[in-house]
This record gives C-alpha cells, sequence and structure tokens, in this order.
C-alpha cells in the first residue's frame, strides 16, 4: 500500500515527485486545491469537490480543463495506491511560466495528486473534544476560493498548537465567527443550529453541505446567518467539520468551556449520520 504522487500523470513515491521552479503554484500561490477522503475504499463527495475545483478554477480564470481527465486522474491514483483510509490531495496550478505577475495567454495546468493513509484522530479528542483559540481572520476577501494561499491558515493552526490548543477560529474585525483554519464551525443553542452563511468570507466546505444534508433528514432546525464571537461562548455545543476533521467537538474556546465541556448529544448525532453517510449506511 504505497503512498503514491503523481505530477502531470507521472507517478512515483511521493518524496521523489517534483515541481519545476517556475510553477506558478510555487512562485504565486496560483493554484487551487482539494483534499478528499476515503473510507472503506470509497472516496467520499467526490464529485462534490470536483465541482468545487472546477468553480475554483473558473474564478481565478485558469484554462479550463476536461473533468474526465481529473476525474481519471485521481481514481488511477487512488486505486494504484490501494489505502482504503486515504486522503488524496489534488492540486492544480495555472501552469509553468517565465516569472511574472501577469499571467497573459492561456497556459496548461500543472496537475498534482497524493495519496496517503489518514491518521486518525485519537479517540479521547473525540469525546472529549478539542480546545480552540480565537484569531483575527486576515485573509483575502475571496476565501470561497479554495487557493493554496494558507500562510494565514497556518500560522493560525501553529499559533493555536503553540497555545496548547488544537485549532483557530478566524473571528472578523465585527467579531463575526467565520470558520477554523481548514474546518467549517457550527454552534448549536437551544437545539438549533448556527453557522456562517455562504459568502466569499468562509470556504463552502463539502462536509458543511453533508452536515446540513443530514440536518434536514433529521429534522434539526439550522439558521445560516451570521454570528458573533459572544454567540460561541454562550452555545450549549460548538463543533468543527471539515473533510480531514469529519465532525470534531470543540470543548473550550480561549479557555472557556462550552456547555457541558465534552462531545454534546447533536454533535454526536451528526458525527455518526457522517460516518453513516461515509461507509454507505447513511
Ligand atoms: N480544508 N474551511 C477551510 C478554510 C478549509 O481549508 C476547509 C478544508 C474547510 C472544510 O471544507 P471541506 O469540508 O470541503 O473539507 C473549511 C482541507 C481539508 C485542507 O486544507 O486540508
Amino acid at each position: 500500500m504505497p503512498e503514491l504522487a503523481s505530477v502531470n500523470g507521472v507517478v512515483t513515491p511521493i518524496e521523489e515527485a517534483t515541481v519545476p521552479i517556475e510553477d506558478r503554484g510555487y512562485q504565486f500561490g496560483d493554484a487551487v486545491y482539494e483534499v478528499i477522503a476515503s473510507y472503506g475504499g470509497r472516496l467520499l463527495a467526490f464529485e462534490a469537490h470536483l465541482q468545487r475545483l472546477t468553480r475554483s478554477m473558473k474564478a481565478l480564470a485558469f484554462a479550463p480543463m476536461p473533468l474526465d481527465s481529473l476525474r481519471g486522474a485521481v481514481v488511477g491514483l487512488f486505486e494504484r495506491a490501494e489505502i482504503a483510509r486515504a486522503a488524496v490531495y489534488l492540486q492544480v496550478s495555472r501552469g509553468v511560466a517565465p516569472r511574472n505577475h501577469a499571467y497573459g495567454a492561456a497556459m496548461d495546468p500543472q496537475i498534482v495528486i497524493t495519496v496517503r493513509e489518514v491518521v486518525e484522530k485519537p479517540a479521547e479528542l473525540r469525546e472529549r473534544g478539542a480546545a480552540v483559540i480565537t484569531v483575527p481572520d486576515e485573509r483575502w476577501q475571496r476565501c470561497d476560493i479554495k487557493t493554496v494561499q494558507l500562510v494565514p491558515n497556518a500560522m493560525a493552526k501553529q499559533k493555536a498548537l503553540d497555545a496548547g490548543a488544537f485549532d483557530a477560529i478566524f473571528i472578523s474585525r465585527e467579531g463575526e465567527v467565520r470558520e477554523g483554519t481548514s474546518s467549517n464551525l457550527f454552534a448549536v443553542r437551544d437545539g438549533c443550529l448556527i453557522t456562517h452563511p455562504l459568502t466569499p468570507n468562509i470556504l463552502p466546505g463539502i462536509t458543511r453541505r453533508l452536515v446540513l444534508d443530514i440536518c434536514r433528514r433529521e429534522r434539526l432546525t439550522v439558521e445560516e446567518r451570521i454570528f458573533l464571537e459572544d454567540d460561541l461562548f454562550a452555545a450549549d455545543e460548538v463543533f468543527l467539520c471539515g473533510t480531514i476533521t469529519e465532525v470534531l467537538p470543540v470543548a473550550a474556546v480561549d479557555g472557556q468551556p462550552i456547555g457541558d465541556g465534552g462531545a454534546g448529544a447533536i454533535t454526536k448525532r451528526l458525527y455518526d449520520g457522517l460516518l453513516a453517510l461515509a461507509v454507505g449506511t447513511g
């Protein structure tokens, strides 16, 4: 079960894969990406990830690319790696060209794919919940496009780890709760779920959408609306959701416990619902 990389179709072990130094992803962060998880050898919400990638590419005016070739490249590498519980990373950069801010005429997009084993989160973290810190959202104003420009996310995540926490939550200048460094966020108050609406300020998470689908099915009330940091502290439950994060309870924000401090009943229900979807029983 080898962990593999593919660079424009050339397959190697990950540590042997290289890209040209004038790849615009490398020099300008001019690339978009997806992370797709598999459960029992089955990719979860693969088509939704491909659709979002297409949207990101369009938003950055990349040369159009046939979806079938991307789909085939991902499936080919995933099957070759034979890793049942994998994280598939798919990155498309605008292309390779002599360094110049302007990109001018269309160039051939470069496709990088890796397949790695998912490192599962400790059961204790899932049961007791994660501590998070809040950080000012200093990212650009198109966080709905999934680009590889992740320095603010990386710095916020490191700040959280340095503070002994698991993750950081981006808060706008106005005190609005946005999302985690690689996940979306839900709060639960009096049985009602609240999450940031889809605006350019957050990523339209695939897991967020799956969670909303489960809520609809289970007749849970959800409000997609702006809410404030104070609402977070007053919540009964808070959880993060994302492809690798899955549904993860938040036990404390900036050292203040949320609800009873452990995984809440609704969070647990949604985690179970997500896993059922993932393994094909939901
Ligand atoms: N990140 N918000 C941000 C900023 C993210 O980077 C991600 C995903 C999400 C959740 O989206 P999804 O449910 O589609 O995974 C929300 C990926 C996993 C990453 O950067 O590794």
